[in-house]
């Protein structure tokens, strides 16, 4: 089956190829789609099947779309799906820090930090049928970014699985227990 990914982040491209390795797998460019779809869901779910959507009905193919993000316990589950714009929607006035410094912020004197990553996958063909999947990976969020590699909220992640964080581990490491990798792997069960 050939499958648009509604996408154009290489790593995520990468992930997707290699687990659906039954499936030709194209990025939304490379068909022609460059629109930019507004994530205005309340769920990782919803976005998730917005982008697919979107994409399957403009290119007439089945296309794949994730959403993602982290979720803290003791903060009700913020950032959740506002975890891209954490600091601009929700930082004090004159905030100039980012998003880890926010989260860091306020989680300080907290000493329950348990979270997890979640990732929302919808495959949509254009005839309107959806496939959906989701995938989560547990830790704990550190007092101080460890690591140099990943991205997003990657240094403050301890890894339950791997027992360092997301950006002290490898990619190979990280892909083995993400969140995304175990969303697709149950994607990939469905097909
Ligand atoms: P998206 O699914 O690519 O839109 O990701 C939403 C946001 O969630 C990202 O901008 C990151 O802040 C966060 N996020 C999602 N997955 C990860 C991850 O694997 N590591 C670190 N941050 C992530």
């Amino acid at each position: 089956m050939r499958l648009v990914a509604a996408t154009g982040n290489v790593h995520k491209l990468r992930e997707i190829r290699e687990i659906l390795s039954d499936c030709e797998i194209v990025s939304a460019a490379d068909v022609g789609f460059t629109e930019e779809v507004e994530e205005t869901g309340k769920t990782f779910l919803e976005n998730a099947c917005l982008k697919a959507t979107a994409v399957a009905n403009a290119v007439g193919m089945p296309a794949i779309a994730d959403d993602s993000g982290l979720c803290v316990e003791a903060l009700g589950g913020a950032p959740g799906v506002y975890s891209a714009r954490y600091s601009k929607l929700f930082a004090p006035r004159d905030w100039t820090g980012g998003n880890k410094a926010l989260l860091l912020k306020n989680l300080e004197g907290v000493k329950d930090r348990r979270a997890y990553f979640q990732c929302a996958i919808v495959l949509a063909y254009p005839d309107g049928r959806t496939l959906t999947a989701e995938g989560r990976t547990y830790g704990t969020i550190l007092e101080a970014p460890r690591g140099t590699s990943g991205f997003g909220y990657d240094p403050l992640f301890l890894s339950d699985d791997l027992r360092k964080s997301f950006a002290e581990a490898t990619e190979e490491e990280k892909n083995s227990v993400s969140h995304r990798a175990r969303a697709l792997a149950a994607l990939k069960e469905l097909l």
